[in-house]
């Protein structure tokens, strides 16, 4: 081989790797990175209102002056109108709205057998749903319809249910508490494949701030969480966009252009006193759509100024099994198995802690 030759092989492989990294770099998102806009400096999201009088009209239902940018205007094609009144002396405590997939029956008839049946305590109002949108397979639709007029728990509304919507979900599911079932004291979202232990949500709903602790520990027991206070619980996140191209959750710079999200709590188990949920919800009036449901709470929560609260007992990866492990765990994400959620639900019943 000439020199010259030698020269233009060498260029070439040069130009090849050079290349190579490039789109390297490209895909991993690196140059988007370093095009982010701070989050602590620069940080607003539309549409930009004066939200404190806007929740202050709304939340007395009188009109508004300045017209909602963002309305999710779907149908209950089921609503359970009947779940929510309530004619017990006791006030409603706790009602679980399960986000869960059209096809999840098993899923469904365990926590009905578990975390989720109503008549857990005597003296304690609990109510369950399960939000679902719609399909196209008519089999599948008329099992559903078939499990409705059984347990009359499904919560069914007309838009696609499918991994993106999640946030049109989310949102019904609060449009739904708003019509339906505005008269409970706390609320709790979680998905169909967690493990939840009801008995330690009331114990985790009247001290938050010092659970678990109070209940060793006489002198913080003493406390009981007013009921006007807007409570957004569950297993907080600060993390930055996705922006390597193929990712699941990859997000562009125009879509969202901050380094940071706002503080936010993962969508599959939080909590939401009914103060929180109302400013929430009416703050979604004003706080423009976005796809991933817990990202858009994070966003209306910042804009309604409720700052996320973290419990580390909602574990948002699987809490490894062992009789001690779930004394007070609250939820635990990762039973996509339902016997394996009977077996260990009926396991903690039994010791006393669900
Ligand atoms: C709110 O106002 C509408 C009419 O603007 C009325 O129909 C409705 O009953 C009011 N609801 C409450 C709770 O006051
Ligand atoms: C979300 O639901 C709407 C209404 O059914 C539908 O038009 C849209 O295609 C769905 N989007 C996704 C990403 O599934």
């Amino acid at each position: 081989m000439s020199f010259r030759n030698l020269i233009l092989k060498l260029k070439f492989k040069y130009i090849i790797a050079v290349t190579a990294i490039t789109c390297i770099v490209y895909v991993l998102g690196l140059f988007t990175h370093l095009l982010e806009e701070d989050f602590y400096l620069k940080f607003t999201y539309p549409y930009n209102v004066n939200i404190e009088k806007l929740l202050y009209q709304l939340h007395n239902n009188e009109s508004v002056e300045t017209t909602p940018i963002n309305v999710y205007n779907y149908k209950f094609l089921s609503n359970c109108r009947q779940k929510c009144t309530n004619d017990h002396k006791n006030q409603i405590k706790l009602v679980y709205i399960v986000k869960s997939s059209l096809d999840n029956f098993k899923h469904r008839n365990a926590i009905r057998q578990t975390w989720g049946y109503e008549r857990r305590f005597s003296d304690v109002q609990i109510r369950t749903v399960f939000i679902l949108g719609i399909g196209n397979n008519a089999d599948l639709q008329s099992k559903i319809n078939n499990e409705y007029l059984k347990y009359r728990d499904i919560v069914q509304i007309n838009f696609e249910d499918s991994y993106f919507n999640n946030t049109i979900k989310t949102m019904m599911g609060f449009k739904w508490v708003i019509n339906f079932c505005y008269n409970s004291n706390f609320y709790m979202f979680v998905d169909d494949d967690y493990y939840i232990s009801t008995r330690n949500i009331l114990r985790f709903i009247r001290n938050p701030t010092n659970y678990p602790q109070y209940l060793t520990n006489n002198e913080l027991d003493d406390f009981e969480l007013p009921s006007d206070v807007r409570l957004y619980a569950g297993y907080v996140f600060f993390s930055s966009p996705h922006r390597h191209l193929f990712s699941k959750w990859y997000v562009s710079l125009h879509e969202y252009p901050y380094h940071l999200w706002p503080p936010y709590v993962t969508a599959g188990a939080y909590i939401l006193t009914r103060k929180a949920l109302f400013d929430m919800y009416h703050g979604s009036f004003y706080t423009k759509h976005f796809r991933f449901d817990d990202i858009y709470l994070g966003l209306i929560a910042k804009k309604v100024a409720i700052e996320p609260f973290h419990c580390e007992h909602f574990h948002f990866y699987k809490q490894t099994y062992t009789d001690g492990n779930y004394k007070f765990t609250i939820a635990s994400h990762g039973y996509e198995s339902p016997s394996e959620l009977l077996k260990v639900w009926n396991r903690q019943k039994s010791i006393g802690n669900a």
